[in-house]
């Protein structure tokens, strides 16, 4: 009680009230005679953040991540919901795999978990109508991964000769199967770098210029402009995951104003960082797609002011601190980021004039995509009480040392926003903060609600 409520009519001086895991009023009623109250005077409640875009690694490379880490982390930011992506091992590209997922997810996850389902070029209508039931969120594409048919595992490969491997999805493979994915009513979503392009550019990566050329801005507007075309006859929403560039931006709104179902997802990283920053940083910020230039960077913050893109995912990508200590082109891409995606929205926001938006770009948005807008994403009367106390006059640093995830140095690291999260809430139930982890698992398995 006594915070300043993020509510869908604005920011309240008003207290929220819980019971059995549900907010059952926004308001300024008395509480009943024997509630328990938080003091949250000064304190800004807002709800909790849903990343739609993690790798746990887990199965697969728990020496990375697994559920566990991933989701303290995910706590100890104010993420009370995770999206995971399905190039695990083996990868999610069938209903059983997905339900052993989950089942292990169930087994660590501190804050709740959803699950992506992977399309491979294989990939049949009966495939997709078994993940749907299995509870998957939706379908990611990962144009130019192929697929090893004996190790059940998605990976970048431009050599098509070895008979392991099952080719990448193209847009072929997008075209057969939106119309299935637009009648289960769940999103369609696309790594997008045009594969073609990748290959006619690519090169040995001695410096940070050759990454740049070697996966310019080019792939992803062709990507993102061909993929939308395919959604825009089938009707199926495409989401375009981590988008890096002023010219994918460019070729995204050309086809938003053309009418396609598109969102737009960017990423931290690619708000707060540019090449430039590679000098201070060395391989914690090589990602794929990269992080590009100035005028990239600047883009994607007038896309994100204008709301052209809707949601900031991290891209949560965790390899080991030995594995990104590599040579620049043998280290392995991505970097962790879920436990600093609320307090370096909240700061974005805040520069950009209005710092209640960045509960909409990590929460309410990502909910709709998702399909949780019933259940998550607002506080309002009858949604899950995952609720994030946030002090918006206690800085954060990002610092190896407090990090949760097992790659503890990421691409963000030294930076400073001026917010910190005081308190997680997942159901009602503290699972971060005032002194205290979650040790004991309480996150369950969401799945969406299909249109
Ligand atoms: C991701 C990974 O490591 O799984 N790497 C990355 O650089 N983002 C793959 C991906 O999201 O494309
Ligand atoms: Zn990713």
């Amino acid at each position: 009680m006594g915070g300043t409520v993020h509510t869908p009519e604005g920011p309240r001086e008003v207290d929220v009230q819980i019971a059995g895991g549900v907010i059952t009023a926004v308001g300024n009623d008395r509480a009943p005679e024997d509630a328990r109250t938080v003091d949250a005077r000064g304190m800004y409640v807002l709800p909790g953040a849903i990343d739609v875009h993690v790798h746990s690694r887990d199965p697969g490379f728990p020496q990375k991540e697994d559920f566990g880490t991933l989701t303290a982390a995910a706590a100890a930011g104010g993420v009370t919901t995770v999206v995971d992506m399905p190039n695990t091992v083996p990868a999610v590209d069938a209903a059983g795999v997905m339900e052993s997922k989950a089942a292990l997810a169930r087994r660590q996850a501190r804050v709740d978990v959803g699950l992506w389902a992977l399309l491979r070029s294989g990939t049949t209508s009966e495939d997709l109508e078994g993940l749907a039931a299995a509870g998957a969120i939706g379908f990611k594409a990962y144009l130019g991964y192929a697929f090893s048919l004996t190790r059940k595992q998605v990976h970048y490969s431009p050599d098509l000769d070895d008979p392991d491997l099952e080719a990448p999805p193209d847009y072929g493979t997008l075209a057969r199967l939106a119309p299935v994915i637009a009648e289960l009513g769940l999103p369609l979503l696309i790594h997008a770098e045009d594969p073609g392009i990748l290959a006619a550019f690519r090169r040995p990566l001695e410096t940070y210029a050759d990454l740049l050329a070697a996966r310019p801005a080019e792939a992803e507007a062709v990507a993102v402009a061909a993929a939308a075309e395919i959604a825009g006859a089938s009707g199926v929403r495409l989401h375009v995951a981590h988008l890096s560039s002023a010219a994918g931006l460019a070729a995204a709104q050309e086809a938003i104003r053309a009418g396609a179902p598109l969102t737009l997802e960017t990423c931290p990283q690619y708000l707060w960082l540019c090449d430039d920053d590679f000098r201070r940083l060395g391989n914690a910020m090589k990602v794929y797609p990269p992080i590009r230039t100035a005028s990239d960077r600047d883009a994607l913050l007038e896309g994100l002011a204008k709301g052209v893109i809707g949601m900031v995912a991290t891209d949560h990508a965790p390899h080991t601190d030995e594995e990104k200590a590599a040579p620049f082109g043998e280290a392995p891409s991505g970097s962790p980021g879920v436990q600093t995606l609320y307090v370096s929205c909240l700061e974005l926001a805040k520069r950009q004039g209005d710092v209640w938006r960045a509960p909409r770009w990590v929460s309410e948005a990502p909910a709709a995509l998702a399909g949780l807008q019933e259940s998550k994403g607002t506080i309002a009367p009858g949604f899950d009480a995952d609720i994030v106390i946030v002090d918006p006059n206690k800085a954060t640093r990002v610092r190896a040392d407090v990090m949760r995830s097992r790659q503890r140095h990421g691409a963000l690291d030294g930076m400073e926003f001026g917010f910190s999260v005081r308190a997680t809430y997942l159901r009602g139930s503290l699972v971060s903060g005032e002194g205290r982890r979650a040790e004991r698992p309480s996150g369950r398995i969401v799945r969406p609600f299909r249109r």
